[in-house]
């Protein structure tokens, strides 16, 4: 299928969750990036209210990032890292290492690296099984995730992912169970930061301790925020609350901060914003900056040490990945802690918040928005649905922006931003304004 003179071929490229059909009859296609900005192929500026896909905190276009990466292609391209090592994965390791979640005296650093979010979260379901079998727990194998939860799309996260579609065509691992979500609209609108209601949700887990055996569960993973459902914050107590009864059963507790990971609340990651301290943190995106595909996964030296036994020539974790420690990638990610660190990008968020919070509240009233949550650099705006047509209106708000120059990002019916954190505070009303205009229009 042309298009018009130059553009692309669209046939042969099966896009990623995408209406492969409808988005080819009307493609929305974006050529390069700078700073907060896209620019389509039709050379319309379009302001990043979404960072890529939560992931470019930095920005885009940073030539510190390439600059590193073409240096690292021309001196180690690639090399094996089973039974083989090379510098730079060991210096990226030692470097996230200092700012791992956990605080100062207690940081998850050991450090696993894969590809991307949805290998993380594998990478964490499957050290927490072998864990507990080094540890003579060998009967607990079960997986406990929450509803409305996502944790990317290998087999292990769509078991304890919570989104219907994500799950109904695939089959699951066997015994992963759900505790329920934490949303609340009756009780917990339109709030700032964190919602005061809904903390005892968490003795879901108790529950499914008492259904299933708490002898039979490994570990429980959430999302801190959960983001790519809605942006779901967590009720005031409720991480403490899961934490208190993970720990009296033995259970681990995996946080997934592949979005709330470098920065995005203002603290580096979610577990030291919220004071919970996991025993696995899943990470992707905001690794490298979104420059080169990348995950890390962050264990207690407790999870690691216990793997650390028998044989000194025996393969402790039989797991792993092509790229796992990619050097352009770790060079990627060794430069975007430079940034972060240099720009003082962890605390950004903190800094915006009050004028993040008081400019998305300002849409409140506005057609159809039923709510606005709003925590670090991220906001969820719940619009209603209309009649039988779910999400349907969303989609309409989220082209009519792309077309005004503002990219969102909508999940059902609500969109959720969560802009580079270089953003200016007018760039904020900028958002709001396009977005405004938008709704206005909205049928
Ligand atoms: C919380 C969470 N976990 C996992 C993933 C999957 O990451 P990836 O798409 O890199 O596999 C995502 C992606 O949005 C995510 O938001």
């Amino acid at each position: 299928m042309h298009t018009k003179p130059n553009a692309p071929v669209l046939d042969s490229y099966w896009m990623p969750f995408t209406a492969n059909r409808q988005f080819k009859a009307a493609p929305r296609l974006l050529e390069s990036a700078e700073g907060m900005h896209y620019t389509a192929t039709d050379g319309r500026k379009i302001l990043d209210g979404t960072a890529g896909l939560w992931c470019v905190n930095a920005g885009h276009g940073r030539r510190q990032i390439a600059a590193a990466v073409e240096r690292q292609l021309t001196t180690l391209d690639y090399a094996p890292s089973f039974q083989m090592g090379h510098p730079i994965a060991f210096d990226f390791a030692e470097r996230l290492a200092e700012i791992a979640p956990g605080g100062p005296d207690n940081r998850l650093d050991r450090v696993f690296f894969t590809g991307s979010g949805s290998e993380s979260v594998d990478t964490a379901l499957k050290i927490a099984i072998a864990h507990q079998r080094a540890i003579g727990q060998g009967t607990r194998t079960r997986l406990i995730g929450r509803e409305r939860g996502y944790h990317g799309v290998g087999f292990g996260g769509i078991s304890v992912g919570g989104l219907v579609n994500n799950r109904r065509v695939f089959p699951q691992l066997a015994g992963s169970d759900h505790l329920r979500h934490t949303h609340d609209l009756a009780r917990n609108a339109y709030v700032k930061g964190q919602p005061e209601h809904g903390a005892e949700l968490a003795d879901d887990l108790e529950r499914l301790v008492a259904l299933h055996g708490a002898e039979t569960i490994a570990a429980c993973i959430v999302e801190p925020v959960a983001g790519s459902t809605g942006v779901l914050v967590p009720p005031k107590g409720y991480l403490d609350r899961l934490r208190a009864i993970c720990d009296r059963h033995g259970i681990l507790l995996i946080f997934d901060e592949v979005i709330t990971g470098f920065g995005r609340l203002g603290a580096g990651f979610a577990t030291d914003y919220f004071g919970v301290r996991p025993d696995i943190v899943t990470t992707a995106k905001g690794l490298t900056n979104g420059a080169i595909p990348m995950g890390a996964v962050f264990t207690s030296r407790a999870v690691h040490d216990a793997l650390m036994h028998g044989p000194e020539s025996q393969i402790e974790l039989f797991h792993g990945y092509t790229y796992s420690g990619h050097p352009a990638a770790c060079a990627a990610g060794l430069a975007t802690l430079e940034i972060y660190r240099d720009e003082g990008l962890f605390t950004r968020a903190a800094e915006l918040e009050t004028a993040w919070h008081d400019t998305l509240h300002s849409l409140k009233g506005l057609p159809h928005i039923v709510d606005i949550r709003t925590i670090g650099l991220i906001a969820g705006i719940e619009l209603a649905s209309r009649d039988g047509a779910v999400g349907a209106r969303a989609y309409d708000v989220f082209v009519d922006c792309f077309q005004k120059g503002l990219l969102i990002r909508v999940t059902g019916d609500i969109i959720a931003f969560s802009p580079p954190l270089i953003i200016e505070k007018e760039q904020i009303g900028e958002i709001v304004s396009v977005l405004g205009d938008a709704l206005k229009r909205a049928l």
